[in-house]
């Protein structure tokens, strides 16, 4: 089987369309839409406004049939590196990971309250 190509969100958004390809993410997946934009019925501007970033939440809230993630498919050129990648297996978004505050933030946080009171 062909290994799927993978790409970063650097890659992604070198491709804007501005004389030359246009890329856009939906759901960690990379599609280029070069050929596409302007038979799209949705208008040229709506895809040329998320050229190079991710997509996904523009064309879930537009009028989109399932017919369009169809036509979607045609167009897949690879995914985003595991790292970047924001939706698990089941395409349900993984959660954010926190990072933990550094030791004595808190800390530090009330003395500048205090101070603040105090001084
Ligand atoms: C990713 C590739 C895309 C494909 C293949 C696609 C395809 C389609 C198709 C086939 C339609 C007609 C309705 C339907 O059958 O669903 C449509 C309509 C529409 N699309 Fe897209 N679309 C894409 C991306 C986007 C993006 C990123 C936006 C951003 C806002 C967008 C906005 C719209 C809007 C607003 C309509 C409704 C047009 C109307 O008023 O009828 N589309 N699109």
């Amino acid at each position: 089987m062909a290994e799927v190509k993978k790409y970063t969100m650097a890659e992604v958004a070198q491709n804007k369309g501005k004389n030359g390809p246009l890329w856009i993410v939906y759901k960690d997946g990379v599609y280029d839409l070069t050929k596409y934009t302007a038979e799209h019925p949705g208008g040229v501007d709506s895809i040329v406004d998320e050229a190079g970033t991710d997509a996904t939440k523009a064309f879930d809230e537009s009028a989109h049939t399932p017919d369009a993630k169809v036509i979607m498919a045609k167009y897949k050129i690879g995914e985003l590196v595991e790292e970047e990648k924001r939706y698990d297996a089941n395409g349900k978004k993984k959660k954010k990971v926190v990072q933990a505050a550094p030791e004595g933030s808190s800390r530090s946080c009330m003395s500048v309250i205090t101070c603040g009171l105090v001084g």
